[in-house]
């Protein structure tokens, strides 16, 4: 077997959301397999990234403002990317909100009452910031002919979330659910993939989703507990253990997969 099956070596990539939990993992593990790594994100300080990613240079990292909610910034980071590296060869759409930024009181109430902003605030960065970064840097790689896009897809988008793991937040008799956004907007994720697999299959940009469990991230003890007695492996993923199958659905090692879900979830959805 070819043993470069996995490199990326002088190989594009752009990671939205870079500057979070898992995109810096994400990035660090892209570098060491040779790639050149540009990261999109609103909070693109390179001071928040992990000291293994910080010491890479301008010609092997950069860091970008951008916005994937507005076509603008991501043409802008486009350009930039274009005139310092090239045509991205990969795109991994992991930008996301779970719950929208200073959300209101109703956010973790019931359904009946979930605020239509929160809807729209999660929908409009997970979902419609998915498809404006495939037309920005999607098309681009349709017209060069090759690519990978990566969107990134969680349990909740699979099954809806179990509401008995989250009793414990609830407060004064206030019930906490986890709210509906986030699901709904991360399962829609996984028909845009087959969409634009079949799209761009004849320019040979591979589109496939990447679907996430829990990772821990030193939360709640009676989270923990409730969480893990979910997973048939007893635990929550470490934030490095989606980088294989990350470089996986990047490299040449999956030259023939395209529309599909690569499913890492410790067995969550198994039982
Ligand atoms: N952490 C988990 O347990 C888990 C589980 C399943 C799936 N996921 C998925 O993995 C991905 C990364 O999760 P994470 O835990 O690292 O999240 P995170 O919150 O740590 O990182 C998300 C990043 O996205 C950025 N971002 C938010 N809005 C943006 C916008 N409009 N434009 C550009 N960047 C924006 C944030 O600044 C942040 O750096 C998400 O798609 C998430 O749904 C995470």
């Amino acid at each position: 077997m070819d043993k470069d099956l996995f490199s990326l070596k002088d190989r594009i990539v752009v990671v939205t959301g870079g500057m979070g939990q898992l995109g810096q993992q994400y990035a660090g593990a892209l570098l060491d397999y040779g790639a050149r790594v540009a990261i999109l994100d609103v909070e693109p300080r390179t001071s928040h990234l992990n000291e293994r990613v910080v010491a890479h240079t301008e010609d092997t990292l950069i860091s970008l403002r951008a916005d994937v909610t507005s076509k603008d910034s991501l043409e802008a980071a486009r350009s930039e990317i274009e005139r310092l590296w090239g045509v991205p060869h990969a795109l991994v759409n992991n930008a996301a909100l779970d719950s929208a930024p200073d959300s209101p009181d109703q956010e973790n109430g019931p359904f009946e009452s979930y605020p239509e902003s929160s809807w729209n605030a999660v929908m409009r960065v997970n979902v419609t910031g998915v498809f404006l970064c495939c037309q920005t840097f999607g098309a681009q790689m349709a017209e060069a002919g090759r690519g990978s896009i990566v969107n990134i897809c969680s349990i909740y988008g699979l099954v809806s979330p179990d509401q008995r793991i989250y009793t414990y937040r609830g407060t004064e008799g206030q019930p906490f659910y986890k709210p509906i956004a986030y699901s709904a907007s991360k399962s829609a994720l996984l028909n845009l993939t087959r969409y634009l697999a079949t799209y761009w299959a004849d320019r040979n940009v591979r589109v496939n989703t990447l679907t996430l469990g829990g990772v821990f991230n030193s939360q709640d003890r009676r989270f923990l507990e409730g969480y893990c007695a979910r997973v048939p492996l007893g635990r929550m993923a470490q934030e490095n253990e989606y980088n294989g199958a990350l470089i996986f659905l990047l490299s040449d090692a999956s030259s023939y997969m395209t529309g599909s879900n690569l499913l890492v979830d410790g067995g969550w959805t198994a039982w």
